[in-house]
């Protein structure tokens, strides 16, 4: 992680962070002693194995073993990098990033922010509600005509603005915001002194983002004719359209998407969702941008360039693959015939051929766009166009891949496979070594295979006094790191001693993650009874891993006495032996 924050502003945020009350708003948790369970976010399950410990700041499953602090678990859920997580945090703790606290601007700057988007979010409930009322009424129809339910229209929050020239300004003025501030937001018009709406007589979709946040709005007008079709929100504070994705609210609740559908507009996603497919997002009216690339890459494994079948929209697929590409973001191409966009495609062939339509590779899509500028009867188009193909398949890692374009592009232009790998060059020499970034999960790919080790006896007995040593309720000097013979229990048990927190090991990135998972699994298992005899119980446990420790040396002498040639040192041997046994019988004694 290259970000570090200072230790003792995170260890406020932490401290300041109620881990139930954030975890509480995904999961539903049930109180039972001093730990709460639910049903675990991260795997399928339907008894509840996710448990929360208050305690210790934590959260463990028991059943896939995910395990961290509140930051993790918000970058678990959020797919959100370390820092994006410290600031949800740090937003709901009213507390200040250290590298801004300098900053004398940036609370009023960040308090405007929260201003501007309750201002969005009361307009776009303003704009559902008017849909169905009176003066909502064409564009309730018009969407109707369109072919969209109710249903879905619910789903997006879509809405209507009306034909009065101040019916938002108005409302939103009574409901406490200044001309100033809806203005900034981008939700009206100031001008001669006077305040107008922004969007009349339009069809509007709200833009959210993957926290909630209306940041902006996209309004289509009724009448085809009418300029501009689609009028977006213009960039404001809390909005730009560079950074934003349409719908990335909705696909961020959908767990184990297999893949995004980029598509082009706000209606292709609205359709495609109604259709039943999930993972349709658009961007606001631009092109592709590699901030954009990035934000898709944390939902989804891969992403399916989707934009209309026209000139305009397959050059557009060229560009976005090469952003997609230069972010490390798999990709994929779906090509719509006949200049249709995703949204006419499904309506006039329905569904099933959406989406049994087979994705394209890069560089297969890109060699059908190059074929169409070459004369492939003729000899100078077949080798111009085997020129351009060779450099292309220059990025092709997969062997079997490249085979596969090569044998296509030799029967297309006439040249030997051999031919064609000679013009592609020596840069295919480094095939195999796959150079794509990682895909997906900023932390751990799902779903988490469970391990299920095979413990060595007495390893519960390890734990229990790892997590004992974890409450801070036993006195220092009682537990020594070699009473554990685990070694990823020692490896903890020794940075426990060494004062780190048990929330800080679990989601330690320097950790392996079995080392980690070993912590959260062994700092669950206490329970309140153990809690309150602390010394008690680990006084048990140390017995306990003493005798085991007596009965392994034991069995070490007794192995190496059979060796031994000479009585004398036989005899000395056995007087050990004899010495150990009476203190293993001392030890068992005590237990009774
Ligand atoms: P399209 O013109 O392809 O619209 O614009 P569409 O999605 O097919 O719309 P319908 O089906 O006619 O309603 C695609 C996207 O480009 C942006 C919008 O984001 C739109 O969703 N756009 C288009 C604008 O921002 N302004 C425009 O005037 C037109
Ligand atoms: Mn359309």
């Amino acid at each position: 992680m290259a970000i570090r924050l200072p230790s003792a502003w995170k260890d406020e945020l932490l401290a300041r962070t109620d881990i139930v009350s954030v975890v509480s708003g995904y999961v539903t948790l049930k109180k039972d002693g001093r730990r709460y369970w639910g049903l675990c976010p991260f795997h399928n399950e339907k008894t509840p194995s996710f448990s929360v410990n208050a305690d210790l700041n934590m959260y463990y499953c028991f059943g896939c073993k995910a395990t961290g602090d509140a930051i993790r678990f918000v970058m678990e859920m959020e797919r959100a990098p370390f820092m994006d997580a410290v600031k949800i945090l740090a937003d709901r703790a009213h507390m200040t990033l250290p590298e801004l606290q300098e900053d004398p601007d940036y609370e009023r700057r960040r308090s405007q922010r929260e201003r501007l988007l309750n201002a969005n979010r009361e307009a776009a409930r303003f704009y559902h509600d008017t849909l169905w009322k009176p003066e909502g009424k064409a564009v309730l129809d018009y969407l109707h005509d369109r072919g969209l339910t109710d249903g879905v229209i619910r789903r997006f929050g879509l809405g209507a603005s009306g034909d009065r020239w101040d019916g938002l300004t108005a409302y939103l003025t009574e409901k406490g915001y200044s001309q100033e501030e809806l203005s900034l937001a981008g939700l009206t018009v100031l001008k001669n002194g006077n305040a107008f709406d922004m969007f009349r007589s339009r069809a509007m979709f709200p833009i959210i983002d993957q926290y909630n946040h209306v940041l902006g709005f996209g309004g289509r007008a009724l009448q085809k004719d009418l300029k501009p079709k689609y009028m977006n929100t213009t960039d404001t504070p809390v909005f730009n359209k560079r950074k934003g994705v349409y719908a990335i609210n909705l696909i961020r609740k959908s767990r184990d998407l297999k893949r995004v559908i980029l598509v082009e507009g706000y209606m292709d996603v609205v359709t495609i969702s109604q259709a039943g497919v999930t993972g349709a997002v658009a961007t606001l009216g631009t092109a592709l941008t590699n901030e954009q690339a990035r934000l898709l890459k944390r939902y989804a494994p891969e992403v399916f360039l989707c934009y209309d079948g026209d000139e305009a929209g397959q050059h557009a697929i060229e560009r976005g693959l090469d952003i997609l590409e230069a972010e490390g973001v798999p990709c994929r191409v779906l090509y719509l015939p006949d200049g249709l966009d995703p949204d006419e495609y499904i309506r006039k062939n329905g569904v099933e051929a959406f989406e049994a339509i087979r994705p394209m590779r890069p560089a297969a899509y890109r060699m059908e766009r190059l074929k169409l500028q070459f004369d492939l009867t003729t000899q100078d188009g077949k080798t111009e166009y085997a020129k351009q193909c060779a450099s292309l398949l220059r990025r092709v890692k997969d062997p079997v891949d490249l085979e596969n374009y090569l044998q296509g592009l030799s029967l297309q232009t006439g040249f030997t496979k051999e031919v064609l790998l000679a013009q592609i060059g020596a840069q295919t020499q480094t095939a195999g070594k796959d150079v794509s970034a990682p895909a997906f999960s900023p932390l751990r790919d799902k779903p988490a295979g469970v391990r299920q080790p095979r413990r060595p006896d007495g390893y519960k007995t390890e734990q229990t006094l790892l997590a004992l040593l974890a409450t801070g309720r036993l006195s220092e000097g009682t537990v020594k790191e070699t009473d554990f013979i685990s070694p990823s229990l020692r490896q903890i048990a020794e940075r426990l001693m060494a004062g780190e927190t048990p929330d800080s090991i679990v989601s330690d990135e320097d950790l392996t993650d079995d080392v980690r998972q070993d912590a959260g699994e062994a700092f669950s298992l206490v329970t309140g009874a153990d809690m309150e005899n602390a010394a008690e119980v680990a006084g048990d446990c140390l017995r306990k891993i003493r005798i085991r420790q007596l009965e392994q040396e034991m069995d070490k002498l007794k192995e190496s006495m059979r060796k031994l040639e000479s009585d004398e040192k036989k005899m000395q041997m056995l007087t050990e032996i004899q010495e150990l046994s009476k203190q293993l019988g001392q030890l068992k004694q005590q237990g009774r």
